[in-house]
């Protein structure tokens, strides 16, 4: 299948959402990744834990359908949903139900001129809050500096809803706490290439 290497999030075909909501059991705990790409982290978590379901959220069609086909064939809890993370979150996601929400390497828009693109901002910080579960796990990790500091400023900001699991204003000073890794994180931790992490809990 031929996929976009990239898609500019600006294009106003993007506001339309053209997918439903995830059947989800109220049973089972939900984690989610926001630009979840080919969700190598997600079928990592769903092979250390399948008794939970886990989402991805895609705004390149042909990656999410990909996803999809692949958890068919596997028979794996994960499912990709093709849209706008900025735009429809509250349209797909259950109010107060996302236990840990992933931020792996958000954006490939890390050009001064590309800022409006960001996925990291205000809004997004709302929306995560709405979704997660008191206690609920906010994790963030990317090699781009200008956007970890975006990161940093904007979780910050929102210290009503989130705490900082390093103390404020702080990036987290462990390894990936999770076990899996996402396809980014392989590529920069053989290139030696340095990864900035934050970890906050939804108060
Ligand atoms: C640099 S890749 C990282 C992929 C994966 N998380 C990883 O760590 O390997 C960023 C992904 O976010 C997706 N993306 C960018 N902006 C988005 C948006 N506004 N809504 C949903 N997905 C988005 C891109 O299409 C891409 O797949």
């Amino acid at each position: 299948m031929r996929v976009r290497q990239h898609v500019n999030p600006l294009e106003v075909s993007f506001e339309a959402l053209r997918v439903e909501a995830p059947a989800l059991s109220p049973r089972r705990r939900v984690e989610v990744e926001i630009g979840c790409a080919e969700a190598q982290f997600l079928f990592e978590r769903a092979g250390q834990d399948p008794s939970r379901d886990y989402v991805g959220i895609e705004i390149r069609e042909g990656m999410a359908a990909w996803v999809n086909a692949r958890a068919k064939e596997q028979g794996a809890p994960v499912q990709a949903l093709f849209c706008h993370a900025n735009h429809h979150l509250r349209e797909v996601l259950p109010a107060g139900r996302v236990s840990r929400v992933y931020l792996n390497f958000p954006d490939p828009w890390f050009k001064k001129r590309h800022h409006k693109r960001r996925m990291i901002d205000e809004g997004l910080a709302a929306d995560l809050a709405w979704m997660m579960e008191p206690g609920g796990e906010l994790f963030v990790q990317t090699d781009v500096w200008d956007i970890a500091l975006d990161a940093l400023e904007v979780f910050e900001r929102a210290e009503d809803e989130f705490a900082n699991e390093s103390g404020p204003w702080s990036f987290w000073k462990g390894d990936n706490p999770y076990g899996a890794r996402s396809a980014r994180e392989v590529y920069c931790q053989a290139k030696g290439r340095p990864i900035w992490r934050l970890l906050y809990r939804r108060r």
